[in-house]
């Protein structure tokens, strides 16, 4: 007779297996559901979380102008006389931003604000010179502004030169500035504490070029002064791009931390300053004690090259914000079976290997996952093939993805607006009510969901009428300009 017991065994061991299955799964779901709760909870941020976020700011910029800075530095830029479109004559800029080094030559014309011809150049900053303590920085930068000198000038002929630097300095003067904190991808301790101004001019030396640098400049600051040059009604210049920070124009008596600065706060007296004066907020160093953060972002701060510091950047640049959803997306698939049994690219060993390598989710790539309005969502799809190797990705999958981005990019520009708001509520309009702000960077320029929400959060912020006077405009790569018209405005000052 033969038995049927192996065969009852044997279902009785695939119902098993079946169950241990479909528990696994239904933890999974349970886990996936519980992950997107706690993220939609750590970054939505609701009209109430903006307002308390933009008093915070507002106390920051107090603390900050009274000289006891406690994450905006508030940092004075001297620049206290805004070019005024008549200066002439031949002038360069050097713009060091995060990831390029830009050189231009201006000349200026005739008549009121003509740039009558100019010359650009740029490069991609070499890995090594990311490393500061080797210190071939400077040395690479006067290479190549001896580069774009040699074509324009004599040899032996001294160029005057703006010196646009997107780093926190601590200005004493226009023509000097020590550098208080690497941020972005520049690391290592070279040059702090240092008077970049003059290092730059020493390594211009070494190669037999004469240089004078009568202007130090920010590239808030840079982009507030070339729209201003265009449009008197600019109040202010913001970046919005690998970095962010923001300038605008405060009255000079409010500037506490200017009597520090000129003068070790001994004598009563001040250097005689302009009614106004640019101040670089430096916004991107602020604590967002006021917020929620996920665990998430505490990796991103700490992997990154200055963790403590610029904890505002971190939740709002083009630098960061892909880093945070990838993580995300890293937890979800990790405990949540997000993107379970979708195929991978040819080299790619596992699905979290995949996942797990650093910052190969660009900021643009957030903005085409945000922006996928396809049924099929296809350029979701397409992203997660191109930049994580993730492919044949179930629709339900998609979706989360593109929550997870819309999330964490609606937070950024909330946070965006509020501060805004707070820097608002100071640059008061003159006669006419309607105040320019400049933003430059690429997150303003191509994200156009990032720049909604943060006009719509301004709007919620501030109310309809007010804002509808507050205008955000779009300016690109205007820095390198607006640092030299302010070398043409001061040295002709000079002479
Ligand atoms: C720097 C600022 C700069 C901003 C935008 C930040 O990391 O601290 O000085 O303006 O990036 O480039």
């Amino acid at each position: 007779m033969v038995s049927i017991l192996p065969f009852y065994a044997a279902i009785a061991g695939a119902i098993a297996v079946l169950n241990v299955y479909l528990g696994k799964k239904r933890e999974k779901k349970r886990n996936r559901d519980l992950i997107l709760s706690d993220i939609r909870r750590t970054l939505s941020v609701s009209v109430e979380d903006m307002q308390r976020f933009q008093a915070s700011v507002t106390e920051h910029m107090d603390n900050g102008l009274e000289g006891n800075p406690n994450g905006m530095m508030m940092l004075p830029s001297f620049v206290d006389r805004l070019p005024t479109g008549d200066e002439r004559g031949e002038y360069y800029a050097i713009d060091l931003g995060g990831t390029n080094l830009r050189v231009l030559w201006v000349r200026l014309g005739d008549k009121i604000g003509l740039v009558e011809d100019k010359e650009v150049r740029d490069w991609p900053i070499p890995e090594e010179c990311f490393d500061t303590d080797n210190g071939l920085l400077m040395e690479w930068i006067a290479d190549k502004l001896k580069e774009v000198a040699s074509v324009h000038a004599s040899p032996t002929s001294r160029i005057v030169v703006g010196f646009c630097f997107s780093f926190a300095c601590k200005q004493k003067a226009l023509n000097h500035g020590e550098l208080l904190l690497w941020t972005k991808n520049f690391r290592g301790q070279g040059l702090l504490g240092k008077d970049v101004v003059q290092t730059l001019i020493e390594a211009c030396e070494k190669r037999n070029l004469s240089v004078s640098i009568p202007a130090l400049l920010n590239d808030t600051v840079a982009t507030l002064i070339a729209s201003r040059y265009k449009d008197p009604n600019t109040v202010a210049g913001v970046v919005l791009g690998t970095g962010t920070n923001c300038a605008y124009i405060e009255s000079t008596d409010r500037i506490k931390a200017l009597r520090k600065l000129t003068n070790d706060g001994k004598s009563q007296d001040l250097p005689s300053f302009d009614a106004n004066m640019v101040v670089n907020t430096e916004w991107s160093d602020m604590i967002p004690e006021a917020l929620p953060r996920c665990e998430e972002d505490l990796w991103v701060d700490f992997a990154s090259n200055n963790p403590g510091r610029g904890l505002f950047e971190k939740l709002v640049s083009g630098l960061y914000i892909g880093e945070v959803c990838r993580r995300i997306l890293y937890r979800l698939a990790d405990k949540g079976g997000l993107f379970e049994n979708c195929r991978l690219r040819r080299g790619q060993p596992h699905l979290l290997h995949a996942l797990l390598q650093q910052n190969t989710l660009p900021a643009a790539a957030v903005a085409a996952i945000d922006h996928d309005e396809s049924r099929a969502l296809e350029n979701v799809a397409e992203v997660l093939d191109e930049y994580l190797g993730i492919r044949n990705v179930r629709k339900r999958d998609l979706q989360t993805t593109q929550q997870v981005c819309q999330l964490v990019c609606s937070r950024a520009s909330k946070l965006c607006a509020a501060a805004l708001a707070a820097v608002m509520e100071r640059c008061q309009a003159s006669e006419d009510p309607v105040r320019v702000v400049a933003v430059d960077g690429s997150l303003f320029a191509n994200y156009s969901a990032f720049r909604k929400r943060l006009e719509m959060g301004l709007i919620e912020l501030v109310g309809l009428d007010v804002a509808s006077n507050i205008k955000l405009v779009s300016v690109q790569d205007a820095s390198a300009e607006g640092a030299a018209f302010l070398a043409a405005a001061t040295s002709e000052e000079m002479n």
